[in-house]
């Protein structure tokens, strides 16, 4: 089973942005949270992040050329504007599911649109870096 964890603009910041909103875990952290979970379920998890759009539509492109299983996406602020994204998820009918760290229900008017979430199985929000975890799970279970 592979699957493909993508991030988006700022994440790489983690541990020193708004650390009151996204917690003191750095990305190196998070990165080593996924692959050790990942390892413990007996499954391929490759782990990326990018600042720029275009770069996420084009991994999403190639997932389905390297059969890609599952996608665990958080877009971050992409998820508020991006319809390439949508459509990129839509494009390659990968079961995908969209996590965000915080609870963005209770965040700011403009972050309670997700663009990208018509196109996934599920959302998980509010749960810190641990909802990365619980989107593995949900694709697990739809995939076996
Ligand atoms: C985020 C929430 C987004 O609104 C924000 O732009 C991010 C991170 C989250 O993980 O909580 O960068 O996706």
């Amino acid at each position: 089973m592979k699957l493909l964890i993508l991030n988006g603009p700022n994440l790489n910041m983690l541990g020193i942005r708004e650390p009151a909103v996204y917690g003191r875990e750095t990305y190196r952290d998070l990165e080593d949270k996924i692959t050790a979970y990942a390892a413990r379920k007996g499954v391929q998890a490759e782990i990326r992040q990018t600042n720029s759009e275009g770069q996420l539509v084009d991994w999403i492109q190639q997932a389905y050329f390297d059969k890609v299983d599952g996608i665990v996406i958080n877009p971050a602020a992409y998820t508020h504007t991006s319809v390439a994204l949508l459509d990129a998820v839509k494009a390659v009918s990968i079961p995908t599911v969209e996590v965000h760290i915080s609870d963005v229900s209770k965040r700011e008017e403009f972050r309670q649109v997700s663009y990208v979430r018509a196109a996934c199985l599920h959302t998980v929000s509010g749960l810190g870096t641990d909802g990365y975890l619980k989107a593995i799970d949900l694709l697990l279970e739809h995939l076996t």
